[in-house]
């Protein structure tokens, strides 16, 4: 079932998805060479804790912390630990702030000090294509509109979107319907109707676009171990556009 927001929820998810952007802008200042995944976990967990949120992952289907974490060839859902950064890595980070009933999700890739032009361009890419289907956001739109919008700037950039995992409507739980997935076509699909709010999230391989479940129960991969990118937020969809709570 498909929930339209009211109002005073529409209020509350723009809190939760304030505290969301923050933890991420935190995040951002402690990407570096030398910390560790868990040390990135705890700052996450402590910042949202200091906004009086709970963080949405922790827990859910016993997942055991607050942001997930995910490496280069990891695509989504890694599990912070004792991994550290090194020099021209990527990291994916994503997270989730609980506050007041509502969720917030967002998503962004870092670079960890120098890396490649090709990585460089995998993370403009993974984002530009998340604005390349906000942009023709609004009411009455198709799904299939956005997800073809996304799908057809990344191919064009040479890259594949991954199709084994989509974004989701969100709000009193993470996961609500309906499914935004980041591959379909125009003209297809549910609509997008004023006050619904959806978490689109790309995840962008540099080479195809197939993907493994590890044995850890959560981390996805690439199959062919090339690296990948994630950006996400949570967005309000509006009568003649749309708002991001997450930016
Ligand atoms: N944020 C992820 C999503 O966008 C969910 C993470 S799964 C969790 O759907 F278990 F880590 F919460
Ligand atoms: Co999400």
């Amino acid at each position: 079932m498909i929930t339209i927001k009211k109002n005073d929820e529409i209020e509350r998810m723009r809190k939760a998805g304030a505290i969301t952007r923050d933890v991420l802008n935190v995040i951002s200042d402690n990407v570096k060479p030398g910390i560790t995944t868990k040390e990135l976990d705890i700052i996450a967990y402590d910042y949202i804790k200091s906004c009086g949120a709970h963080p949405s992952f922790l827990g859910y289907r016993g997942y055991p912390a607050s942001i997930c974490a995910s490496i280069n060839e990891e695509v989504v859902h890694g599990i912070p630990g004792n991994r550290v950064l090194e020099e021209g890595q990527i990291i994916s980070v994503d997270v989730g702030a609980y506050i007041d009933g509502y969720h917030g999700d967002a998503a962004r890739t870092f670079a960890v000090g120098k890396i490649s032009d090709e990585n460089k361009k995998l993370i403009k890419i993974t984002e530009e294509s998340f604005f390349e289907g906000f942009k023709i956001l609004k009411d009455g739109i198709r799904m299939g509109d956005l997800s073809h919008a996304i799908q057809s700037y990344v191919e064009r950039a040479g890259f594949s979107v991954v199709r084994a995992l989509v974004g989701h409507g969100i709000g009193r739980e993470m996961h609500e319907d309906p499914s935004v997935p980041n591959f379909g076509m125009a003209g297809k699909g549910v609509r997008l109707c004023k006050n619904m709010t959806i978490a689109i999230e790309p995840m962008v391989n540099m080479g195809g676009y197939e993907v493994e479940f590890c044995s850890d129960g959560w981390t996805v991969k690439t199959k062919d171990r090339k690296p990948s990118a994630h950006y996400e937020n949570t967005v309000l969809i509006t009568s003649d556009s749309a708002e991001i709570l997450t930016l």
